[in-house]
This record gives structure tokens, C-alpha cells and sequence, in this order.
């Protein structure tokens, strides 16, 4: 397999059968390094199932990933990690009883950077900062809303000491002014050198951050390009209006 070096993540003819059901359906992406590429596409598409088959959730039905310049199909999500692909949930599940601090060391100790010198402890206090995570670092992870949960979620993923990190719904139920400060953590994250795929479902997002966007429907690939190329194109139109509009 040759791709050209700045190709960070290339999934090829990717499907992801349940049953009868193709939840993902022969999706090629390359994703190159410093992008923010955008994946959207209506409820039940089969982003997060596209993010699942290539981050080790589950092993792909078919198809082919490479993550910098190696195959990785059907690696576990652990192995993923520790070669620098982490991400974050649409519905985080926190160790609920750990404090905020433990549970972004979780992903300090078992990421990436966990050969790193630095204490686990320390890079966690880090990337809550990173992140300004508004609540004492020792409270229970039990006692934070769902925003919370979800910044709390970004943080654990950024210890990992991610290359690529995937965010799937991570401005869900955000408020307009939450939401400007979102996008600008994505970019200065992206400004760090870490390249991310986003899954959004809020145009104002993708519009505001993505370099490349990619749309699915029934877990087929129906358009790509830039934010405004693929917002203008009909068939994107319709798969988010239905017919009619
Ligand atoms: N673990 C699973 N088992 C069976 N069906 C699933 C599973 N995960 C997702 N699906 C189905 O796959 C399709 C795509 O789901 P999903 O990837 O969650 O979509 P999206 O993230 O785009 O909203 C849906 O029809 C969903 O019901
Ligand atoms: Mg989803």
C-alpha cells in the first residue's frame, strides 16, 4: 500500500455489517495530517459505527485502515491508543466514582504518552487546563452535567497524547457562545499538531473549522469537499430535508 506521506489516516472500502443491516458501507477516507476533516451526515448514518470500525470498537466487516503509514484494520482500541488515535464519546461513560483528575489520568496512563517521562498525574492536570474544565479536579465525575461530562471526556482523550483525535457530537447541546468557545479549543488543538475528525451534527461548526467534509447517508459516502462546496450540493440538501425541499 503506498499513500503519499502526509496521509495520516486512509480507511479503504471500510463496511460494518449488524445482522442484515450495513450500518457502514464501502467508505474510503484519507484524512490528511493538520486537517480538521468533518463527518456528517443525518441520525443514523453510521458515523459512529465509522468511528468504531476504524478506532477499534469493533473490528471493520470488510476493508482496510492504515493510521501513519501502517495497517491497523481490526486492532483493539487499546493498541489504537497507545499509536496515538484517541477519541471521545457521544454519550461519555466516566469511571463515575473517580474524581474529574482520575479520570483524565485513565487515559494519561494507558495513551500514547504513557512512556513519556512526565507523571501521568501531571500531563492530566495539563490537559484539564488545556481544556479549562470549570470544576475542582477532585470532584466525583458523578456530580458533573452533561457538557461537563462531554469537556471532561475531551480532556481524557487529549492525555492519551493523541496524533489523531476523533470527536464524535462533542458541541452537542451546547449553547451559541459555549459553542464559539468549542471552536476555538478544536483549533488550538489542531494548532498543537493534532490532526481531528469531527462528527457534527452543527453546520455553524463544520462551517467554522473544517478544511475537508465528508457526507454520509445509509452508510454510503455521498459527497465530499469543502464546507461550502458540500453544503451547496444538492444531494446533501436533500439527504438533510427530504423530499420536497
Ligand atoms: N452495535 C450495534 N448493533 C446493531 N446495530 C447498530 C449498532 N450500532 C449502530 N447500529 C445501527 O447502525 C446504524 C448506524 O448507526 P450510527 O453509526 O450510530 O449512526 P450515526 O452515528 O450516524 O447517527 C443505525 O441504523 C444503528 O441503529
Ligand atoms: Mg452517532
Amino acid at each position: 500500500m503506498t499513500h503519499s506521506n502526509d496521509v495520516i489516516l486512509h480507511a479503504e472500502k471500510v463496511v460494518k455489517n449488524f445482522g442484515g443491516l450495513t450500518a457502514v458501507n464501502r467508505i474510503s477516507m484519507d484524512v490528511k495530517k493538520g486537517q480538521i476533516f468533518g463527518l456528517i451526515g443525518p441520525n443514523g448514518a453510521g458515523k459512529t459505527t465509522f468511528l468504531n470500525s476504524i478506532s477499534g470498537t469493533f473490528p471493520p466487516s470488510s476493508g482496510q485502515v492504515f493510521f501513519r503509514g501502517e495497517e491497523t484494520t481490526g486492532s483493539s482500541a487499546d493498541a489504537m491508543c497507545k499509536r496515538g488515535m484517541s477519541r471521545t464519546f457521544q454519550i461519555p461513560l466516566p469511571f463515575p466514582k473517580l474524581t474529574v483528575l482520575e479520570n483524565v489520568m485513565v487515559g494519561a496512563v494507558f495513551g500514547a504518552a504513557s512512556d513519556s517521562h512526565q507523571p501521568a498525574q501531571e500531563r492530566a492536570m495539563e490537559a484539564l487546563q488545556f481544556v479549562e474544565f470549570p470544576i475542582a479536579p477532585d470532584t466525583p465525575a458523578n456530580r458533573l452535567n452533561a457538557v461537563q461530562l462531554k469537556r471532561l471526556d475531551l480532556a481524557r482523550a487529549l492525555a492519551c497524547g493523541p496524533t489523531l483525535l476523533l470527536l464524535d457530537e462533542l458541541a452537542a447541546g451546547l449553547t451559541p457562545s459555549e459553542l464559539d468557545d468549542m471552536m476555538d479549543l478544536i483549533r488550538s488543538i489542531r494548532d498543537q499538531g493534532i490532526t481531528i475528525i469531527v462528527v457534527e451534527h452543527i453546520m455553524r461548526l463544520i462551517q467554522g473549522i473544517c478544511n475537508q467534509v465528508m457526507v454520509i447517508e445509509y452508510g454510503t459516502q455521498i459527497a465530499e469537499g469543502t464546507p461550502d462546496e458540500v453544503l451547496n450540493n444538492p444531494k446533501v440538501i436533500k439527504a438533510y430535508l427530504g423530499e420536497g425541499h
